[in-house]
């Protein structure tokens, strides 16, 4: 058994995991995992070698290998920077793709595992409390109505100077869902011993102040789902 905390924060694109997951992490001095960055990295590993999102066997490689550094807030893949790349809309449309292909999923697995180190771990993504971390003391369900998401979303972009369409956005993010929720392996969904947090209307501070209130809840020993 691992004794080694792990808080597990799951849940669909742009439900604000990312910067909840960081913040917490923060608060409590715990490593941070962004599983997500490591299916854009395989994505845009791929698309710079020209390799189709479905072609598994070579992805599957691609994954097994990855020579990806992630240091002092800046992620690298070989020598190059590539922090802003990775999170290219088109990026994160392949990186759903490539994550629906089990050899990839697998390859990645004990890489993840790996960043359960003392004193703690946040990890966030699809399946860290379903299949990456099953013995997670604390599993968060993160989300937010489709319509909310999208408007986060534009709003991320329109302050990095990005022109976008809202309903554009709206559709594209369904459609990931949609792929994120339907695949054979690990399809996104709310594990039954997992706290559902629907942040639609709530501020991040609140949502951050939320989690942390259920993980020093659970060192003091309440344990309720
Ligand atoms: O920022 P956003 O939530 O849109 O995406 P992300 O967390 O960076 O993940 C990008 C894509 O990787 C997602 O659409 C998922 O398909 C996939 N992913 C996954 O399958 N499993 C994870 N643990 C994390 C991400």
């Amino acid at each position: 058994m691992n004794l080694v905390p792990v808080i597990a924060i799951d849940g669909p694109t742009a439900s604000g995991k990312g910067t909840i997951a960081e913040i917490v992490a923060k608060t409590l001095g715990f490593h941070y995992l962004d599983s997500g960055a490591l299916y854009r990295l395989v994505a845009l590993a791929a698309q710079k070698s020209n390799i189709p999102a479905d072609y598994e066997e070579k992805l599957g490689n691609i994954a097994a290998t990855l020579d990806a550094r992630f240091e002092a807030g800046e992620i690298s893949l070989g020598t190059e920077r590539v922090t802003d790349q990775i999170r290219a809309e088109a990026v994160g449309l392949a990186a759903s793709r490539v994550a629906a292909l089990p050899g990839v999923r697998a390859a990645l697995l004990q890489r993840q595992r790996d960043y359960r180190m003392s004193p703690g771990l946040v990890a966030d993504g699809r399946d860290m409390g379903s299949v990456v971390f099953p013995d997670a003391q604390l599993k968060v369900f993160l989300t937010a109505t489709a319509e909310a998401r999208a408007e986060r979303r534009y709003k991320q972009l329109k302050q990095k100077g990005i022109t976008a369409n809202i309903t554009v956005l709206l559709q594209d993010l369904q459609d990931r869902d949609a792929r994120d929720e339907s695949r054979s392996v690990a399809p996104l969904k709310q594990s039954p011993d997992a706290r559902l947090l629907d942040t639609t209307a709530m501020s991040i501070a609140d949502a951050v102040k939320q989690v942390l209130e259920w993980y020093r809840g659970l060192e003091i020993g309440d344990a309720r789902p």
